[in-house]
């Protein structure tokens, strides 16, 4: 596989075999030099035309940390404001000897475009496409899982899948690339998931997903879970479109947010996950973001490790993940 951009092009063999090379990473990470030299004389390009913290700043620090240069591009200030295109962004990346280009676009379909197109002949990694896909925060969430899952957040052994988890995913489905990229991976792994949100943030066709789906996040709640996946509530894709998605916030979270009443009934042995940023009295309490369950700033470093393992597979070990 050349590129990273959709959870659908790997098979559970590749997506273990990213987790366990995640690991290896990881591994390296608490030795007094951090940095490899497994990428030395590479040059990465951060393209980010969507604004991002975590993905932006994690993909930059896997890159050197594996001794890639790095060159960081936000739409904000560069001449794709004076209407560059995307090709003529491409030709311009290549002719100044990228080796390979992240890429975060509000347009679902463009990380596959930039590397399908001919523009340019680079691996390509999708930070996030639109609402469609976002497969190194489904990894990183996934590494999250196993570690949890059947080692109690100490690192997982190799070949370990999620076979027997339980997992709910609560909140805006509807404009979650997490949540479709979630859901495909984990399921992928052999996790049983479970997408609760109103009836007004359900995408089209989502009886398709290999999951079930329920309004009801109490009765989601009912049955035992080992993790709760809570989604950011997109207002800025809600606006442009008049909004009218929920009642008032108010509203929202007292039938979707992890409230202080859930996050009080929660077995002891549920992790609480969230992609960020969080909208924080919105789909999560403070008390439940902030509680010793949480493990959202794990979420973020295991980020890192994610992403050094993705640039080292495309970029250092070519072939290792299937053709
Ligand atoms: N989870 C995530 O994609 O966060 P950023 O938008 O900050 O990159």
């Amino acid at each position: 596989m050349k590129h990273l951009i959709d959870i659908a092009d790997l098979s559970q063999e590749d997506a273990v075999l990213l987790l366990d090379t995640a690991e290896a990473m990881a591994a390296t990470q608490s030795r007094r030099v951090k940095k490899l030299p497994t990428l030395r004389g590479k040059t990465v390009v951060n393209l980010f035309f969507e604004d991002s913290t975590r993905t932006r700043l994690s993909f930059e620090a896997a890159a050197k940390r594996l001794s890639a240069d790095v060159i960081s591009f936000s739409a904000k200030g560069s001449s794709v404001s004076k209407g560059e295109s995307l090709k003529d962004t491409a030709l311009t990346l290549e002719a100044m000897g990228a080796d390979a280009v992240i890429v975060r676009h509000s347009h679902s379909g463009a990380a596959h475009r930039l590397a399908h197109a001919g523009w340019m002949d680079l691996p390509v990694l999708n930070a996030g496409d639109g609402t469609h896909q976002h497969p190194t925060q489904a990894l990183l969430d996934a590494m999250t899982l196993r570690r949890h899952f059947t080692r109690g957040g100490e690192p997982a052994e190799e070949g370990t899948t999620l076979e027997g988890a339980r997992v709910i995913i609560v909140g805006d489905i509807l404009h979650s690339r997490v949540a479709r990229s979630d859901v495909q991976l984990l399921s992928l792994l052999g996790a049983e998931v479970t997408l609760v949100a109103p009836p007004t943030l359900v995408p089209v066709g989502i009886e398709n997903w290999p999951c079930r789906v329920t309004y009801d996040f109490d009765e989601a709640l009912a049955e035992p879970t080992d993790a709760v996946i809570m989604l950011r509530v997109q207002r800025e894709r809600m606006s442009s479109l008049g909004g009218g998605f929920f009642p008032s916030p108010g509203e929202y979270h007292r039938a979707y947010g992890l409230d202080i009443i859930r996050f009080d009934a929660l077995s002891p042995s549920t992790v609480i996950m969230h992609p960020g940023p969080m909208n924080r009295g919105l789909e999560i309490c403070a008390q439940a973001a902030d509680s010793p369950r949480s493990v959202i700033v794990e979420q973020v470093n295991n980020g890192v490790s994610v992403r050094m393992a993705a640039l080292y597979l495309l970029l250092a070990s070519k072939g290792t993940i299937h053709e």
